[in-house]
């Protein structure tokens, strides 16, 4: 048992370095992972202190040792109204603008995954001229692969994070669609208005119960025969 829990750790050392360069959501779960085995006696008291320091203050006051996950439960702030901001930030300071906005949503072959995207609603009945929203459109995977794909109907990206949906707003180059700055975990839209409200990889970045609410606002705002997509 205590064998199993040392490779344990010694996997989530191995990760260490890795989630603090790529992603925040990550991050919590790898310091969550080492108060687990803290708490079990393996992890010595420093483990995983040193990931995202800055993304866990200020909004979440909390450090490693105290139990990151009650914290964030504890916190008045949503963590992920500053991390992803704060995250974006500091890829832009050390990155080029194209290169940032394309590691701020998670890296990888921006075009390739905006096409993943595009087609999954294809496949699940995208028409010309649908009401799509896309929660967390970050720089614009989707939205640019709409516009590539001559999409006619209306696109709404909203994301908590402004330099990333003004660069997918220059990015797909339509005046007519909609842009704007997310509340957090509501969707500022009408009734029954959307044929399509996805979230690509945001509930990943959420609590349980901020999901919750924003499923709860999807269905308000979700035609009668409207679809969620979400991953
Ligand atoms: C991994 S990125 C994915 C971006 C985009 N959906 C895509 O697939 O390219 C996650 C995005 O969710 C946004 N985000 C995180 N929490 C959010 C929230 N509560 N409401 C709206 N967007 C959020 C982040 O700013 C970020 O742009």
């Amino acid at each position: 048992m205590k064998k199993r829990l040392q490779e344990e750790l010694e996997k989530a050392r191995a990760l260490e370095t890795w989630a603090n360069n790529v992603t925040h959501s990550f991050a919590w779960r790898l310091i969550e992972r080492f108060d687990r085995l803290r708490r079990r006696g393996v992890a010595p008291p420093e483990a995983g202190k040193g990931l995202v320091p800055d993304l866990v203050k200020p909004g979440v006051e909390a450090d490693a040792d105290a139990g990151v996950s009650q914290a964030r439960r504890n916190s008045k702030l949503p963590n992920f109204l500053k991390s992803y901001d704060q995250l974006t930030k500091r890829l832009l300071q050390t990155h080029t603008r194209e290169h940032a906005m394309s590691l701020a949503v998670g890296g990888g072959d921006f075009e390739a995954i905006g096409l993943l995207e595009y087609h999954l609603l294809t496949q699940y009945g995208l028409k010309k001229n649908d009401i799509v929203i896309d929660v967390g459109c970050g720089s614009g995977r989707l939205a640019f692969q709409l516009s590539r794909h001559n999409f006619e109907g209306d696109y709404i990206g909203v994301d908590i994070v402004q330099d990333l949906f003004e660069y997918a707003m220059n990015l797909c180059k339509r005046p007519d669609w909609k842009f704007y700055k997310a509340p957090g975990l509501t969707i500022p839209e009408p009734d029954e208005s959307a044929d399509f409200i996805c979230f690509f990889s945001v509930f990943t970045h959420l609590l349980h119960e901020e999901t919750f609410l924003y499923l709860k606002d999807t269905k308000r705002v979700l035609k009668p025969n409207g679809k969620i997509i979400f991953s």
